[in-house]
């Protein structure tokens, strides 16, 4: 999963914010991102947003796309993709697929601002090397771009994008092809160094299944879980959870680790 490098290991706490189910918390979700969006845009033309894939951000997708779709001018919005499974964008797997069906599909964004991963090459390096220059030439001078909002999940194993526990990745790249042993596949995906890069970095996670992985993440030694690796550097990090995936945190690793602000 890498090594923790020294801009990582001075990381900003996390601010955890806990609901009392899947509902409340994929509402208070969308909220929080129209709420990040619309602060971005009020400082500069455009706003930069990384999406995830995984099925916890369909329902928050569908509230931005519904309920919150006025709160935001979205012809002033950058889409990218924290990662991509290897498959056409049609596919049913495919991340930009989901996120068109619940979100890019019905609010007016400008198809050149929609800046997928091309998950359908047949080479997969090939594919991180040219979304790597994609990236570069949205952020022109900058070295590592700053996107405004990242948005991740968290896989039950501790992943994060597509940053798995047994792999490992060129840590100077800014996107990669990493192949995943078990599942058998081949996934590109944003690297640490990327993503810790933004102005704001927010995971989305429920479900008891996640319980283990988020306590060793927020609790637990370093260095365990590619996800622990998300420390941005200069930016927020916040963890939005439901009670399930929050039941084994301890109110004492809570108070020593982490602003506990629980929206309950
Ligand atoms: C993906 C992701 C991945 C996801 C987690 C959680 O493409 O699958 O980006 O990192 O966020 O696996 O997925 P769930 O929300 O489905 O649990």
């Amino acid at each position: 999963m890498g090594v923790t490098s020294a801009a990582e290991r001075q990381k900003s706490r996390p601010d955890i914010k806990i609901y009392p189910d899947g509902n409340t918390l994929f509402a208070a979700a969308a909220e929080r991102i129209a709420a990040e969006l619309a602060n971005a845009l009020r400082e500069k033309p455009t706003a930069s947003l990384v999406l995830t894939g995984g099925n916890t951000p369909r329902p928050v997708y569908e509230r931005l796309s519904t309920s919150l779709s006025e709160r935001l001018d979205w012809t002033r919005i950058q889409f990218f993709w924290g990662d991509e499974r290897c498959v056409p964008p049609d596919h049913r797997d495919s991340n930009f697929r989901m996120a068109r069906e619940t979100l890019l599909s019905k609010v007016s964004v400008p198809e050149a601002q929609i800046h997928r991963i091309p998950g359908e090459l047949a080479d997969p390096g090939r594919a991180a090397l040219l979304y790597e220059t994609e990236i570069f030439n949205f952020a022109k001078s900058d070295p590592v771009p700053r996107f405004d909002l990242v948005l991740l999940g968290m896989g039950a194993d501790g992943h994060t994008a597509s940053l798995f526990p047994e792999a490992s990745w060129d840590e100077g790249r800014l996107v990669v092809a990493s192949h995943i042993l078990k599942l058998s596949a081949w996934r590109i995906t944003m690297t640490p160094l990327l993503l810790n890069s933004a102005r704001n970095v927010l995971f989305v996670t429920a479900g008891l299944e996640k319980a283990k992985a988020l306590a060793g993440v927020l609790e637990g030694p370093p260095g365990t879980y590619p996800a622990q690796r998300i420390q941005p550097v200069g930016g927020t990090l916040t963890w939005m959870v439901d009670e399930s995936a929050a039941s084994l945190l301890t109110t004492a690793g809570i108070g020593q680790s982490a602003e506990h602000r629980g929206d309950r």
